[in-house]
């Protein structure tokens, strides 16, 4: 969703501006702005479309301020065009504002200052914002005999009026020595340099830079002077002492490093990225799995009534692995549900339950409220995040992170695959200590899963096989994706991955169910994904599969090594190394991964930035 970036110091501006925006683009957005201070002035350069587009609009322009904010916007409230992009300015144009969030009660603050005689030019919520903060600094003004801090003064007073969620930055006419930035519901970073300051939605503008940053809290509101440490007071006007921290993030991590595209490299960096999930998690003498982050909160977990697990898009179809998994192995009652709707349920909670919110940027609105009303209800709730303290982390009583570094692809991949191996360690430390599986089997299960890097390294062999199904397929208008059990979800995932990307039309089915309805839209032009791993229920996916046959669907079957049966049946095979049941999503997942990234390839979609689409969903 919307991105935004803002600089103050003494280094050009500009250029550190644009490449944090390209930085951002990855978040998703349909246009792009940026507003500099040159000769005391504000200077505002907009255009629909994405950064190169608002580049090449530039062009020779000056643009040589040390002070400037920039957005990309992802719209909400009004069509994608330059009037609607950021930054929006006040009435004078002494101010001017970048917003990343929604104002729930714009309408109504714009009716009133309408009423004071303010006109808008845009359909934004943020353009009523900025006036607001105008009207709020103009009776300030009149009260006023000194100009000191007017302006915070006025951010702080305005946003106590303000429903709804707001990551702002903000610029004032004649001051090149400050920026604000302020938070609520919606991520924001400041970066502190050398007498200079980078603020971002997260740190991917900033590491280049620095590698000392503050994450602004729920409420915040902070004065960026270069020439001053950071002040940060709360909507209460109270004086807060920032925390800061130092980054992990490494530049490499956020750069394509001679892939072609962001998707395909974090494609290929799943078995780099699941040994960094269990690093230190398992103990190499007793095969005992440590959770920091959970360990002290397990005698809860253990006697809750039930899990719920809330999450949405991929995120969720992890959740889903986790139900089969901890039920199967722990025999702990699991729920799974989508944040967005839970939420709105009225839900039965209890201080009895266990809320496990998945999320890989920890940023999803949905997911972040779902856990509110959860902590609210009493129930303990934890989080299984990427991105290490994004706001669902700090909502949280304990959890987990992945660690899948960084992930730029709109379409998740790594962070799918490093979230499952996560819920397989919380599902086996469960079935531990309830003693539900035996011991055998646990270190059985155990081996498997530290196997599953390598598996993963010679499955990515078959990129060029795949490449060549995609070949075949990448004209179809519709996609059919089988699975049974844990294998369902990744139906369901694989069936996501492609549509994301690809914008062709495909749905996930459980196989058995497929009877029930979809096998109506089977004919021979209809490709169908069907996963028929050896150890989960092949049997029956065999029985499937013959009704597709029957039905002169056009086969693509992810099969166990050395498979004869389905491979006798099906048009297109793809094996995945022999492993258990409970390890199977972890592999069946990933050439399914790689089909929808050379099918899209092959309809020349944007595979990292498909339409529409926004990494981190931070609006309802
Ligand atoms: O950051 P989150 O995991 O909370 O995001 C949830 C979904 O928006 C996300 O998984 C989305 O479905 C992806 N585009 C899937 O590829």
């Amino acid at each position: 969703m919307c991105g935004i970036v803002a600089y103050v110091g003494s280094r050009r501006a500009y250029p550190i501006l644009i490449k944090g925006l390209q930085r951002l683009e990855y978040r998703g957005y349909d246009s792009a702005g940026i507003g500099l201070i040159e000769n005391n002035k504000i200077v505002t350069y907009k255009k629909d479309g994405k950064v190169n587009d608002l580049i090449s609009f530039i062009g020779d322009s000056s643009t040589d301020g040390t002070i400037g904010i920039g957005h990309t916007r992802w719209a909400t409230h009004g069509p994608p065009n330059q009037i609607n992009s950021h930054p929006h300015s006040s009435s004078n144009g002494k101010f001017s504002l970048i917003h990343n969030g929604i104002i729930e009660n714009y309408l109504t603050l714009k009716i009133a200052l309408e009423k004071k005689g303010h006109v808008f030019i845009s359909d934004t919520d943020s353009e009523v914002l900025i006036h607001l903060i105008e009207d709020v600094y103009n009776s300030l003004e009149k009260k006023s005999s000194s100009n000191n801090d007017l302006l915070y003064q006025a951010i702080i007073i305005a946003l106590n009026e303000v429903i709804g969620a707001y990551a702002i930055v903000i610029l004032e006419q004649g001051n090149t020595q400050e920026i604000f930035a302020a938070r609520k519901g919606s991520p924001l970073v400041i970066g502190i340099g050398n007498e200079e300051y980078f603020v971002a939605s997260d740190a991917s503008p900033i590491i280049e830079f620095t590698n000392k940053v503050i994450y602004l809290n729920d409420g915040e509101v902070a004065k960026l002077n270069k020439n001053e440490d950071v002040i940060v007071k709360t909507i209460e006007n109270k004086i807060k002492s920032p925390y800061v921290q130092e980054l992990e993030q490494t530049l490499e991590s956020i750069e394509k490093g001679g892939y072609d595209h962001f998707m395909l490299k974090e494609i290929f960096e799943q078995p780099k990225s699941i040994i960094d999930t269990l690093r230190g998690r398992i103990n190499p003498k007793t095969n005992d799995i440590i959770l920091g982050g959970i360990i002290d909160h397990e005698s809860r977990i253990l006697s809750a009534d039930r899990i719920i697990i809330i999450a949405c898009g991929t995120s969720w179809h992890s959740g889903l692995i986790g139900e089969y998994l901890i039920e199967d192995l722990a025999r702990i009652n699991v729920e799974v549900e989508y944040a967005s709707e839970f939420r709105y349920k009225n839900p039965i909670l209890t201080k009895k339950d266990v809320v496990i919110a998945i999320s890989q940027s920890g940023e999803t609105a949905d997911t972040l409220a779902a856990l509110e009303l959860a902590k609210e209800k009493g129930a303990l709730t934890l989080g299984i995040c990427n991105v290490v303290g994004s706001s669902i982390t700090r909502t949280t009583s304990g959890g987990t992170y992945t660690h899948a570094g960084p992930e730029i692809g709109v379409a998740s991949t790594k962070a799918f695959t490093t979230q499952v191996t996560v819920l397989t360690l919380i599902a086996l430390r469960l079935s531990q200590l309830k003693s539900t599986v035996e011991r055998n089997n646990y270190d059985f299960l155990i081996k498997e899963l530290r196997l599953v890097p390598q598996k993963i390294e010679k499955l990515l062999l078959q990129n060029d096989m795949i490449k060549e199904i995609a070949l075949k397929f990448y004209k179809a208008t519709n996609f059919l994706y089988l699975g049974r059990g844990v294998n369902f979800p990744v139906a369901l995932e694989g069936a996501l991955k492609l549509k994301e990307i690809s914008y062709i039309h495909a749905e996930g089915y459980p196989a058995a169910e497929m009877k029930h309805g979809p096998i109506a839209l089977i004919d021979d032009e209809m490709p169908i994904v069907v996963i028929a791993n050896r150890k989960d229920n092949y049997e029956k996916v065999v029985s499937n599969i013959q009704e597709v046959k029957a039905r002169g669907g056009k086969l693509i079957a992810i099969v166990t090594e050395g498979d004869q049966e389905v491979k006798s049946l099906a048009d297109y095979c793809i094996e995945i190394p022999k492993c258990f049941r409970e390890i199977s999503p972890l592999l069946t997942i990933i050439p399914l991964q790689l089909l929808s990234y050379h099918i899209a390839l092959l309809r020349e979609c944007n595979v990292d930035q498909p339409r529409n689409l926004a990494k981190s969903v931070t609006v309802e």
